[in-house]
């Protein structure tokens, strides 16, 4: 059994992930939470960096090898912003949708691509890096918010051919087929077999 520290204070990450943990069912893998306040600055310039950033970090303060997550929402007719930004694009999260749709008001729907993208960083106690694995899941950005689920921009993001956004699906159906659900599968196959 290996014990693994996970970098985030965010809740719903951490929901997402266990929920995913339990189906993967990775009986050699126990994750455990880092102790106290976790919040490192992430002031890397890529996804990459700030994983790092923060798995480092996690493995410092909890002394074992640490997995985190860093993730953005990159719009094509923004030049890919807020993209690293995302976090910081407005104060709130009702904030940051209301300054998205803004920003969009004047794009027509065939240029309303966006992805989502997730980088996982897996460190040593060390802070040597062991593995990197990226998902993306590709969308559009409607005109107004939909969906009680999810967090973040999910009320915004529609998937092509589902005709829904991440936050009109529940839990299970958007670990299915998320940006951190196509990171998360390699990552853990990766630590199974190393
Ligand atoms: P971070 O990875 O915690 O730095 O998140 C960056 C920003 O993206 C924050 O505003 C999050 O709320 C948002 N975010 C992270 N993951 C998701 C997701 O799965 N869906 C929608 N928004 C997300």
């Amino acid at each position: 059994m290996i014990k693994i520290a996970l970098g985030t204070s965010n809740p719903h990450k951490l929901e997402e992930i266990n929920d995913m943990l339990a189906e993967f069912h990775p009986e050699s893998i126990e994750f455990v939470l880092v102790n106290g306040d976790f919040n490192p600055e992430e002031n890397g310039k890529t996804f990459e960096e700030n994983s790092f950033i923060k798995a480092k970090e996690a493995a410092k303060i909890m002394g074992i090898p640490a997995l985190a997550d860093d993730t953005g929402l990159c719009v094509e007719a923004l030049d890919g912003r807020p993209g690293i930004h995302s976090a910081r694009y407005a104060p709130d999260q009702k904030s940051k949708i209301e300054k998205l749709l803004e920003e969009m008001k004047d794009v027509p729907e065939e240029k309303r691509q966006a992805y989502f993208i997730c980088t996982m960083t897996l460190v040593a106690p060390d802070g040597q890096i062991l593995h990197t694995q990226t998902g993306r899941i590709d969308g559009y950005i409607g005109t107004s918010p939909s969906g009680e689920h999810g967090f973040g921009y999910d009320p915004l993001f529609f998937i092509p051919g589902l005709n829904k956004t991440m936050a009109d699906m529940t839990l299970k159906e958007k670990n299915t087929l998320s940006h951190r659900a196509r990171a998360l599968k390699p990552m853990i196959e990766w630590i199974t077999k190393n």
